[in-house]
């Protein structure tokens, strides 16, 4: 496996022919080599996408199918298989040449590149060893529209690899203060300001949700503030609030034995917002934009919250606890109504593994999006269409906020009713943003990790959903 993907020339690089399912040789090929002509002629190679045949000569052929074919997860997955190939036909410097491919199918590919290249190899043993990641491998895109496309592509790819090397941390490793830390030190590579507002802080302040959710753990919960704050920035605020639960065990509310199994992707949230501050740092986005990531680790103990508990909140509102497994809302409300009390967001987004109903609802699809303001729902749909992290709208009315209502406290954190989980989640937190800012929750339950590997470029594990997505946001509210 490549330790690196370089976008560069070399001198003994292989020429990459990217053709359709005419399996025509762009002109431009024929002058530099000869030899393409009859490389095309390979009795096994048809040009249907995502074909590849490696070495016909100095040739690889990559096939791109008909126009209908060329979606952009078909490209993504051609980069994720193009890595495997190039591995195994030991190339490892390649020039492409292709009349077919536009710079957004460039980025695709370089992305699917780039995200097939992540391993999680840091927790090997004496037992099983690492293939040694080793040599660079050298893309270089031609023209310069293409070999832009894919500097891009492969730079977003990596800010994914960040969530995803985050979520796949395991839980005795990646506790409340190792995120901490964590965030500080990718905070500092990225030039981005970060503070932690620890537990003490957090009592002060009165984030009574935070506070209950933590404290069965041995190490306590905490707020990680990151900002990114450009000097000349338009388009406003823009708050992203990630849930961050480094093993949810239901706490008193125990889940059952198959049901806590993968919940270190619980913090998977948090993930999303690390990664795409990573990636909007890095593309130097002219926005500012300011993540809170809501730490904490779900427990038992003898001082764990319990079912029946009463709390009150940063913003006042008390909370009766039914069922200490429904902790994600807990912790996201308190990080919700601080953002909205002294951040003075323009628009806020929360992601968060929420529900388990979302899943049952939605699958592994899309994630469920709540957001009552029309306009600020159409810049998320779009930002999701044009990124592949596909979103679906479920419904928020009065009714389902009054269904939150508790007898004893203003509200109560699930409804012991078994029914529409996911919208209760988001009408739990509706009472802690403003109804004046936009909002939108989105709960990633069943898209932030894959038990198939499908066709999808991540394979099985964290997929790092919501990085472009929040990036693709911060960029078109830039304007
Ligand atoms: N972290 C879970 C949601 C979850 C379930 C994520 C499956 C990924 C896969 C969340 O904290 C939870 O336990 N939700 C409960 C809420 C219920 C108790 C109101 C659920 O969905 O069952
Ligand atoms: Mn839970
Ligand atoms: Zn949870």
């Amino acid at each position: 496996m490549f330790k690196n993907i370089k976008i560069g020339t070399s001198p003994k690089q292989f020429v990459l022919l990217a053709v359709g399912a005419d399996r025509k040789v762009p002109p431009h090929a024929y002058r530099s080599n000869s030899g393409a002509k009859d490389a095309l002629k390979h009795a096994l190679f048809t040009g249907s996408m995502g074909e590849i045949v490696a070495g016909p000569g100095q040739f690889v052929l990559v096939g791109l199918g008909k126009k209908e074919a060329r979606t952009p997860l078909a490209f993504r997955t051609l980069g994720a298989r193009l890595l495997a190939a190039l591995d195994k036909a030991k190339i490892d410097s390649v020039l492409i040449v292709s009349d077919e491919l536009n710079a957004a199918q460039g980025q695709s590919i370089a992305e699917g590149m780039g995200l097939a290249q992540w391993r999680f190899d840091d927790h090997r043993g004496t037992a099983s060893r690492a293939k040694e990641p080793k040599g660079v491998l050298t893309v270089e895109g031609g023209d310069s529209d293409l070999h832009k496309s894919f500097i891009r592509g492969l730079a977003l790819a990596q800010s994914i690899n960040v969530a995803r090397q985050f979520a796949a941390t395991p839980p005795n490793v990646c506790r409340p203060n190792w995120v901490g830390s964590e965030a500080k030190r990718m905070a500092r590579q990225s030039s981005l300001r970060c503070r932690v507002i620890d537990v003490a802080q957090a009592k002060k302040l009165g984030m009574g949700g935070l506070v209950a959710v933590g404290q069965g753990s041995s190490v306590p919960p905490c707020l990680v503030v990151i900002e990114h704050r450009p000097t000349r920035a338009r388009g406003g605020h823009l708050v992203l609030v990630g849930k961050t639960i480094t093993y949810d065990t239901g706490g008193y509310s125990l889940k059952v034995n198959n049901g806590m199994v993968g919940m270190k992707y619980d913090k998977c949230g948090g993930a999303a917002v690390l990664g795409a501050m990573h990636a909007i740092a890095a593309q130097k986005l002219p926005i500012r934009v300011t993540a809170i990531l809501a730490v904490a680790e779900n427990m038992v103990s003898d001082d764990a919250y319990r079912p029946d508990d009463i709390i009150t909140l940063h913003n006042g509102v008390t909370v009766e606890v039914t069922n200490t497994d429904a902790e994600g809302r807990l912790v996201l409300a308190d990080a919700l109504a601080y953002a909205t009390s002294t951040l003075k967001p323009d628009y806020i987004v929360d992601v968060a593994t929420l529900t388990g109903g979302v899943v049952v609802a939605l699958g592994a699809f899309c994630a469920g999006l709540f957001c009552e303001n029309d306009g600020f729902r159409a810049s998320v749909e779009s930002a999701a269409a044009r990124t592949d992290e596909r979103v679906w709208r479920l419904p928020l009315w009065s009714e389902h906020r009054d269904f939150m209502r508790s007898r004893h406290a203003d509200i109560l954190n699930s409804n012991p009713a078994r029914q529409a989980y996911p919208i209760q989640g988001a009408a739990f937190l509706s009472y802690f943003v403003d109804e004046k800012t936009p909002w939108a929750h989105i709960d990633i339950a069943g898209v932030a990790s894959k038990e198939n590997a499908g066709s999808s470029p991540t394979g099985v594990g964290p997929t790092g959903y919501g990085v472009k997505l929040l990036t693709e946001l911060a960029t078109s509210l830039a304007g």
